[in-house]
């Protein structure tokens, strides 16, 4: 994690929105992957260039003023051209409320407001070992996180260097089976899936943290960083089970936004500063990624 720039100054953060660029984008498709689930694609050769995991957008239906305020979306992968050059951008989403069900009945044809790449995405930190845990629709960042550390794709401006895990493994928690979204792309990237439920129709029938804390076992002595979406007291309980086992953690906060941009601390979190207080952050420059060990849960 990022801990350059001007210290003195509290409202200073290293990822301004400064090199983010707005555009009307039209919708390519609009798929449904599972229940209450889809898959919206679209062409913005800017941010698709630019975007690293972890990193997200806002998006706003185009000419509509209710909702007025954009949604935070983070990046699920980018659309490579004929010559493997990023154009296009894939959003995983669930449909929650006004925004989100209102995105899930547009065609292709259909206009977006995005502007982004926001955000800080997560550290490129090498590790022999990447664990990745999602609960619910916090699987998203995931699928790109994962094809970069296995070196089949790059993102950024210029292209970002991450040394290759050895192994990349989910583990992926949801309520029940029809909810899950994705499998066939993570797996098809050759990631280690471990799924589980809680009303055990698919997988292990209880916690992802049950996963997790197989998996920390079973590496145990080797370097492990655990990136983690998903659920608030989720990500908390695998922030403990980090600690306890000695495995590094990163957590993207889904903290509700209104700018993204840095202006109106709508989306702020409690993180511990070095001499052990705490402070507010804003989630959507000085985040959404954050060392688990500083978040005050
Ligand atoms: C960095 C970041 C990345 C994200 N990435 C993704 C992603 O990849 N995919 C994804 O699906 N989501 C993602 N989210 C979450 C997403 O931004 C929210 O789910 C978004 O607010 C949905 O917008 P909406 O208008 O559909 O729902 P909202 O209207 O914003 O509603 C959100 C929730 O509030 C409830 N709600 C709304 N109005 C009321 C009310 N009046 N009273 C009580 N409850 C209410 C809804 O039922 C719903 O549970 C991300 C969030 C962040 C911060
Ligand atoms: S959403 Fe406005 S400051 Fe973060």
């Amino acid at each position: 994690m990022t801990t350059s720039g001007c210290l003195d100054n509290p409202l200073h953060a290293d990822y301004y929105a400064d090199r983010a660029v707005q555009r009307r984008v039209a919708i390519v498709e609009n798929v449904r992957l599972a229940r209450d689930t889809y898959r919206v694609r679209f062409a913005c050769p800017e941010i698709a260039r630019r975007i690293v995991p972890g990193q997200f957008l806002m998006m706003r239906l185009a000419d509509v003023n209710d909702p007025l305020l954009a949604r935070p979306l983070a990046l699920y992968d980018t659309v490579p051209d004929d010559d493997g050059v990023s154009t296009a951008i894939d959003i995983v989403y669930l449909t929650l409320g006004k925004m989100t069900r209102r995105l899930a009945e547009c065609a292709a044809g259909a206009e977006l407001d995005v502007w982004g790449p926001l955000g800080n995405g997560f550290p490129p930190e090498p590790t022999e070992h990447l664990i990745m845990v999602a609960g619910g629709i916090g699987q998203t960042p995931f699928l790109a996180l994962g094809q970069e550390y296995l070196g089949q794709r790059q993102y950024g401006e210029p292209p970002r260097r991450v040394v290759r895990a050895k192994r990349v493994a989910l583990c992926y928690g949801v309520r029940a089976a029809d909810l899950l979204a994705g499998v066939p792309d993570f797996e098809a990237a050759g990631f280690d899936v471990r799924l589980s439920s809680d009303d055990g129709s698919v997988g292990h029938h209880g916690l992802v943290t049950d996963l997790l804390g197989r998996m920390l076992e079973e590496t145990r002595g080797e370097d492990r960083l655990v990136v983690c979406c998903g659920p608030e007291p989720m990500m908390e309980a695998v922030a403990d089970l980090c600690r306890l086992h000695a495995a590094r953690c990163a957590v993207s906060l889904e903290t509700p936004m209104a700018c993204g941009i840095g202006i109106c601390f709508s989306c702020v979190a409690k993180v511990r500063q070095p001499d052990g207080s705490w402070d507010w952050k804003r989630t959507c420059v000085e985040g959404p990624v954050f060392d688990a060990a500083k978040i005050v849960w």
